[in-house]
């Protein structure tokens, strides 16, 4: 059988339906090697949860992605980072990460929903993808990290653009690396702002005083902002305008989404999250010699973990290729597994709760009205553009 073409992460099919692939994959070649890129892909629930655990040997210290894309957000990255360095820096965002510090933002979140709401009141015909899903998620990172709001506009254009990583292309753009230079440059100003200043509530603030104590250095603000910036910009952003797609497109109704008092139902959330993984994978790189399915591994290979495809293996969930809103059973990988674990996660939830809750209380429908845009990256599934009529 050929296996040279069963999956490609940067291909445009992938970019359309990877779904498949991944299922072809786990039944056929559990452990695949891509020859385009020289990366392996790993698609099977068990395999992928025990690579994410097993961080000795699957390290994310030589990048998560693939190609030229590998290390672009350089020093500082955590997810970039393995034990112990890892864990030094990680320290320095955690507190304001807690559920308990993170509910703080709830009424701010809320109020943040209801104004764009209230912006496009009135007009029956939006792109709530623009407009609503990516927006309220940019919005709350911007507030989260202390970014002046005569800045967002700027911002919000930089790190989009910063970002793209279309299907098809090797590798950033000069444009998306001058800007992350450009990005950079503000944020070390940001924090050394703070650093001279006094420190205010917000995670520059954090980074400030991390330095200030030695836990964090200066060089360090690069990766780290730019982790948060991506982690904040692109993934919630995905997981709402899944929802919001959904709706759209009449696969679910509000009524099931929302429960007797209005509030959006729990299971749901993490139920798209399985569905339609916001990161599809990442990569780690081998640190010794493994040998899996078959194949001997030598150390330094790098190997995709499909977070995307684990989630759909029948071998862990029933009806795996169905939306079931209120499914029980094995928790999802999409927030990862192991030391690297989503530390934005509650902060997901909440906006995605909050967001969606909001917003389907005061248009309980929708449909869609042209074509949705996918955003444009190879490893994040989601909309940038979702045209809607409103009812
Ligand atoms: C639905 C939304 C989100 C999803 C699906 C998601 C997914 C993930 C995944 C899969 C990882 C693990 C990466 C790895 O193993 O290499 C991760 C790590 C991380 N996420 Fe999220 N994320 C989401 C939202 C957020 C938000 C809103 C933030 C904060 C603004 C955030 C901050 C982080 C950080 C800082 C890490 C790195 C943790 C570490 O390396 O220790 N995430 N996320």
């Amino acid at each position: 059988m050929n296996s040279t073409d069963v999956y490609d992460p940067l291909s445009h099919e992938s970019h359309e339906d990877p779904y498949p692939a991944y299922a072809r994959l786990r039944d056929e070649f559990p452990l695949y090697f891509i020859e385009a890129h020289g990366v392996w892909a790993l698609s099977r629930y068990q395999d992928v949860r025990e690579a994410l655990r097993d961080w000795e040997t699957f390290s994310s210290a030589q990048g998560v992605e693939i190609g030229e894309y590998v290390q672009f957000f350089g020093e500082g990255s955590i997810q970039e980072l393995d034990p112990p360095s890892h864990d030094v820096l990680r320290k320095v965002l955690a507190p304001r990460f807690q559920s308990r510090r993170i509910k703080e933002y709830g009424p701010l979140i809320r109020a943040t929903a209801e104004h764009l709401i209230d912006g496009f009141a009135g007009r029956s015909r939006i792109d709530l993808g623009q407009e609503f899903t990516q927006r309220l998620p940019i919005l709350t990172i911007f507030q989260l990290l202390g970014i002046p709001q005569d800045d967002y506009d700027w911002a919000t254009s930089a790190g989009l653009e910063m970002l793209r990583r279309p299907a098809g292309e090797a590798g950033p753009s000069a444009a998306a690396a001058a800007l992350r230079e450009e990005l950079v440059g503000y944020f070390v100003d940001q924090v050394n702002r703070r650093r001279v200043d006094g420190p205010t509530d917000d995670l520059f603030s954090d980074m400030a005083l991390g330095i200030d104590a030695g836990a964090m250095k200066e060089s360090e603000i690069q990766g780290l902002t730019l982790l948060l910036i991506a982690a904040g910009m692109e993934t919630t952003s995905s997981l709402m305008g899944n929802i919001a797609h959904a709706v759209a497109t009449e696969a679910v109704a509000a009524e099931d989404l929302l429960d007797g008092t209005g509030a959006f139902r729990a299971p749901a959330i993490e139920e798209f999250l399985r569905f339609d993984a916001p990161g599809q994978w990442l990569a780690r790189v081998t640190t010794r010699p493994v040998t899996m399915h078959g194949h001997d591994l030598p150390t330094g290979s790098r190997v995709l973990v499909l977070f995307a495809s684990a989630n759909r293996d029948p071998r862990e969930y029933e009806r795996a290729d169905e939306l079931v809103l209120d499914r029980e059973g094995a928790r999802n990988l999409a927030f990862g597994e192991g030391v690297h674990f989503c530390l934005g996660m509650p902060l997901a939830r909440m906006e995605t709760r909050i967001g969606m809750a909001a917003l389907l209380a005061r248009y309980p429908s929708f449909r869609l009205e042209g074509e949705p845009v996918r955003y444009p990256s190879h490893v994040i599934r989601g909309f940038e553009s979702i045209p809607v009529t409103l009812s």
